[in-house]
């Protein structure tokens, strides 16, 4: 039976095989199928006798000022029944006071270059705060291996980099994106979609879909087929507002030249009502 634990001196004292492997899925609640997919990759790479453990911290450094961090949703018993379900030994579930123990943190893990490209550009500040907190999430359940989705590809890239860059003890792993089945990926804030959102919102996998099937005819045709859905998209009732769609080398988000070979992130940001969504998909140039 699955653990609900408050802070990490509980987590630490729960049995385990010291010889076993710890595999550590961080997220800030609201569980979906995606999270749960991330959970049972977890319970696949520690094994039967290695311990899974759940992080649940909506993290208030990675929000910007006019951010939903005070409607983001909160729905701790339905996060652990979930997360027993996918195969997770523990639920960490840390207080804010665990956390940032000294208030406002005044030393903080700066994201760099990568940081102000895309996803930073619009949000400044937000890897900044995404890295602290992972930092400090892996030095409180002191993980073997940690999982991260591809969804936010921006966000696997930066911690693989601040691994590497910062020498931390750990090993990352990237997990596949979880769809509908119409292609919208799961998102704890698509629960904020109407049903006229919703369908707008559809889009943005529709292009991204459309860009891959121009791969064989290299990076412009991508992203002039992707920008066409968009545009197209832009029309309806709500629009589409786009923040940006960016073709992209996943190494440090940089825009990827005409000729690429290799794998690049087709990358894609936009708001829906009230709602800010970003979706993304990997594609082979040869
Ligand atoms: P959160 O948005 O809750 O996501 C937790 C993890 O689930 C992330 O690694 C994310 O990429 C993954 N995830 C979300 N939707 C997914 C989907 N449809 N398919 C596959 N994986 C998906 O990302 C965060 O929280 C935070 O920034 C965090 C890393 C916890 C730091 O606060």
């Amino acid at each position: 039976t699955i653990r609900l634990v408050r802070d990490t001196a509980e987590l630490q004292a729960l049995p385990r095989d010291p010889a076993a492997r710890r595999a550590v899925v961080m997220t800030m609640g609201a569980l979906h199928e995606g999270h749960a997919t991330l959970i049972r990759e977890a319970r696949r790479l520690a094994g039967p006798d290695g311990q899974v453990v759940v992080t649940v911290f909506v993290n208030p450094l990675q929000f910007g000022p006019n951010e939903d961090l005070d409607r983001y949703p909160r729905t701790l018993d339905a996060d652990v029944a979930l997360a027993a379900e996918a195969g997770a030994d523990a639920v960490l579930a840390p207080s804010v006071a665990e956390v940032y123990p000294g208030g406002e943190p005044e030393v903080r893990i700066s994201a760099g270059p990568m940081g102000e490209r895309l996803e930073g550009a619009h949000r400044p500040g937000h890897f900044d705060g995404v890295l602290t907190v992972v930092a400090k999430l892996l030095h409180l359940s002191r993980p073997d291996t940690a999982l991260f989705g591809q969804k936010d590809a921006q966000q696997l890239a930066m911690i693989r980099r601040m691994v590497r860059d910062l020498n931390f003890p750990v090993e990352i792993v990237g997990v596949p994106t979880v769809r509908e089945a119409d292609g919208l990926a799961l998102s704890s804030r698509n629960r904020y979609l109407s049903a006229a959102d919703r369908a707008s919102a559809l889009e943005l996998s529709r292009a991204l879909s459309a860009g891959a099937g121009a791969v064989d005819r290299g990076p412009s045709a991508v992203r002039e087929a992707a920008r066409a859905v968009l545009d197209g998209a832009a029309t309806l009732e709500p629009p589409v507002v786009l923040d940006y769609l960016a073709l992209v080398d996943p190494a440090d988000f940089t825009e990827v030249p005409a000729g690429f070979t290799g794998e690049a992130v087709l990358a894609v940001a936009a708001r829906v009502g009230t709602t800010r969504l970003i979706d993304n998909i990997v594609l082979d140039f040869t």
